[in-house]
C-alpha cells in the first residue's frame, strides 16, 4: 500500500472529520473488496488455494486463540471472509463483521462456495450492534485493524462487550513502530508514533497489489502507540494476558521489508531488529460475586 500524505488534520471539528474519514474509508474498502482475491489480484489473496482447503491463518493468532472447536468466534474487520472461514474450518461457529457492504456480499458468496456455515454482518466496529453482546468465546481481529479506527475506546468497548465472561480478545496487528516507516531504501519514517491524530492520505494502489489500476482514493488513518492500545484494553475492563512484539514475519503485506536468506522478513535496526507485528491477548473477567 503506497500512501502520500496530502493533508495533516488538526483537532478542529474532530467528529465531522471522523465522519468524513469513515465515509471515505468505507468507499475505499468497497473498491478494494471488489478487487482483492479476483483473477486480477495475483499477489496476496489466493481464493483458489483457499477453496482447495488452504488455511489462511498464521501461527500467532492460532496460538493465542487456542482450541476453537465448538467455540463462538467473532471476527472483526473480516474483509471478504477468508480468515473468518478459516476459523470455521478449525471448528469455530463464526460471525464476521466489516463495514464494507461489498466485502460482506463477497464474504457471504465465498462461504456458500466453500460450503461453510458463517454469519456476516455489515457494521462499523466502533458501533457494534447490541445483539452481539455477551455471545462470544473469542473476538479476533488481525492485520490492518486499529489504524482505521478513530475511536479506540469505542472499538475496545465493543470487542469487550461481545465477549462472554472468561472469553478472550485476540488482536494481531502491524506494530506502531513499523507503521511509522514509509520506505526502507532510502529509510524514510513519516508517520507519527501514536497520538490518534487523523492522517489524511491519498491512497495509491493497495497493500495486496501496489500497482492495481485504481484512481487515487482518499482515506483517513489513525496512529496508536502500544501504550495507547493496551490502556484502551484495560479501560474496557479486559485483563491483559500477553503482549507480544514480533521481529520476523513470513509475509510482508506492505511490500516494504527486506527478506532474509531464510525467507523471513525483518525490520533491520543497527545490528538487531525492530518489531513488525504486535499481538495482544486479553480476557473479559468473570464478575465478582
Ligand atoms: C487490512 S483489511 C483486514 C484484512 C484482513 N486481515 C484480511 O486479511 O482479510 C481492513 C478491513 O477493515 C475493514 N474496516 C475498516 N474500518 C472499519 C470499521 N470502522 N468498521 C468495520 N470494518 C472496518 C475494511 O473494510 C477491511 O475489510
Amino acid at each position: 500500500m503506497a500512501a502520500n500524505k496530502v493533508e495533516g488534520a488538526g483537532s478542529r471539528d474532530r467528529s465531522a472529520q471522523d465522519e468524513r474519514g469513515l465515509a471515505d474509508n468505507r468507499a475505499l474498502w468497497d473498491t478494494l473488496a471488489e478487487f482483492h482475491g479476483t483473477d486480477a489480484d495475483d499477489r496476496s489473496y489466493d481464493v483458489k488455494s483457499f477453496l482447495a482447503g488452504k488455511q489462511t491463518l498464521r501461527g500467532i493468532e492460532k496460538d493465542l486463540a487456542g482450541d476453537v472447536e465448538g467455540r463462538d468466534l467473532l471476527h472483526l474487520h473480516c474483509h471478504f471472509g477468508m480468515d473468518t472461514l478459516s476459523w470455521a474450518r478449525l471448528g469455530a461457529h463464526v460471525t464476521g463483521v466489516d463495514f464494507s457492504p461489498r466485502a460482506i456480499i463477497r464474504a457471504r458468496a465465498l462461504a456458500e462456495q466453500a460450503g461453510l456455515a458463517a454469519e456476516f454482518i455489515e457494521a462499523d466496529t466502533q458501533r457494534l450492534p447490541d445483539t452481539l453482546n455477551g455471545r462470544f468465546d473469542r473476538v479476533v481481529a488481525t492485520y490492518g485493524v486499529l489504524s482505521w479506527i478513530a475511536d479506540l475506546t469505542a472499538w475496545m468497548g465493543g470487542a469487550a462487550a461481545a465477549l462472554r465472561p472468561g472469553g478472550r480478545l485476540v488482536l494481531v496487528d502491524l506494530h506502531p513502530v513499523f507503521q511509522t516507516v514509509l520506505t526502507f531504501d532510502p529509510f524514510v519514517a513519516d508517520w507519527p508514533y501514536g497520538g490518534g491524530i487523523p492522517q489524511r492520505d491519498a491512497m495509491i494502489g493497495t497493500y495486496a497489489h501496489p500497482d492495481a489500476p485504481f484512481a487515487s482514493q482518499e482515506s483517513t488513518q489513525y496512529p496508536y502507540s502500544v501504550g495507547e492500545i493496551v490502556t484502551a484494553a484495560a479501560t474496557a475492563g479486559l485483563v491483559v494476558e500477553r503482549l507480544g512484539e514480533h521481529t520476523e514475519t513470513e509475509t510482508d503485506g506492505r511490500h516494504l521489508l527486506p527478506q532474509g536468506p531464510d525467507g523471513l522478513f525483518r525490520f533491520p535496526f543497527s545490528d538487531t531488529y525492530l518489531p513488525i507485528l504486535y499481538s495482544l491477548s486479553a480476557v473479559r473477567p468473570h464478575p465478582h460475586r
